[in-house]
């Protein structure tokens, strides 16, 4: 994972529109092991829309305090699923999906975006994902 945090911190470019910029850290990030789906949720008001990410089609808009993702935009905080189907509300975009990561960015202590990690196994993501996500988070959150 190392490797993939030195990769984003290479194709970062704040000079860059923040699609662009988004989009290419998707497909580092997609080389994640055993993981189905990556990707981006921004915040607009109280809603997270769908941004640049890497796997089948998802839901497009989630309100805030809704499934995995809306949690961790009202806590503010990161949160590992080991198992989707044991989170109260967890939305299911893909019946593949068996556990989940998602870790907020925050700019100006603001919530801006999100990234979800999904994995097609129970129990993917551990304390070393978290601190790692966490960083390439810090990474992006210029960026906004
Ligand atoms: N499972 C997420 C929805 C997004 S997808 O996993 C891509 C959730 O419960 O917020």
């Amino acid at each position: 994972m190392k490797l993939l945090l030195e990769q984003i911190k290479s194709i970062v470019d704040p000079s860059l529109p923040l699609v662009s910029n988004l989009s290419n850290a998707s497909a580092v990030l997609k080389d994640m092991e055993n993981i189905n789906w990556v990707g981006f949720y921004l915040v607009n008001g109280n809603k997270l829309y769908l941004g640049p990410f890497q796997g089948d089609v998802a839901c497009m808009i989630i309100p805030k305090g809704k499934g995995v993702c809306g949690t961790s935009f009202e806590k503010k905080e990161t949160i590992i699923v080991p198992n989707v189907n044991e989170f109260k509300g967890h939305i299911a975009c893909s019946s593949l999906s068996k556990s989940e990561i998602v870790v907020p960015i925050i700019k100006d202590n603001e919530v801006v975006a999100l990234i979800d990690v999904d994995a097609p196994i129970y129990d993917r993501f551990n304390s070393e994902d978290k601190e790692f996500l966490e960083e390439v988070a810090k990474l992006l959150g210029p960026l906004f």
